[in-house]
């Protein structure tokens, strides 16, 4: 059996690296880390703020864990409603990045639009509740 690394799809279920990577991030985000981490969404009242908040809480969260290398994530604010998120990691999940995002937004109710725009960087557009 063959499960998904980085450069190829999947072929056990047959899913593109991006599907693979929403479902993950739908998952992580909405099942998995409310019950871990259920404190961090409620103190952020939506989507931008919570987004803005995870070079952080990365980088905090990892400090005492050994072996880590967190993910960090610089911020250029194109307007009131457009991000720009920049990607620092040796391990090229930015897939994942992005799948965590949609995640973040259906967590909030919010329509987010989130676009690849290189390796390293992720644009999202808030366009507001569902
Ligand atoms: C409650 C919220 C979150 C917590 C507590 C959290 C925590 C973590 C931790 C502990 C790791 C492993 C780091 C390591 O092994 O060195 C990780 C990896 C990662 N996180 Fe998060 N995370 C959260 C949400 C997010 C969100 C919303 C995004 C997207 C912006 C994100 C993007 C990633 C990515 C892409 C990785 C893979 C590692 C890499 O790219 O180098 N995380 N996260």
């Amino acid at each position: 059996m063959k499960f998904c690394d980085l450069n190829t799809n999947c072929e056990t279920l047959n899913l593109s690296r991006e599907q693979v990577a929403d479902a993950f991030g739908d998952y992580w985000v909405n099942n998995y880390s409310q019950k871990v981490y259920g404190h961090l969404y409620k103190i952020h009242k939506n989507a931008k703020d919570f987004l803005m908040a995870m070079d952080k809480v990365h980088y905090d969260l990892t400090k005492k864990m050994e072996n880590a290398r967190p993910p960090r994530f610089e911020y250029e604010q194109i307007d009131d409603k457009t991000l720009i998120m920049h990607y620092k990691s040796q391990r090229g999940m930015i897939d994942f990045m992005i799948g965590l995002i949609k995640g973040v937004g259906k967590f909030y109710n919010e329509n987010l639009e989130v676009e690849k725009l290189s390796e390293d960087k992720v644009k999202i557009v808030f366009k507001g509740k569902i």
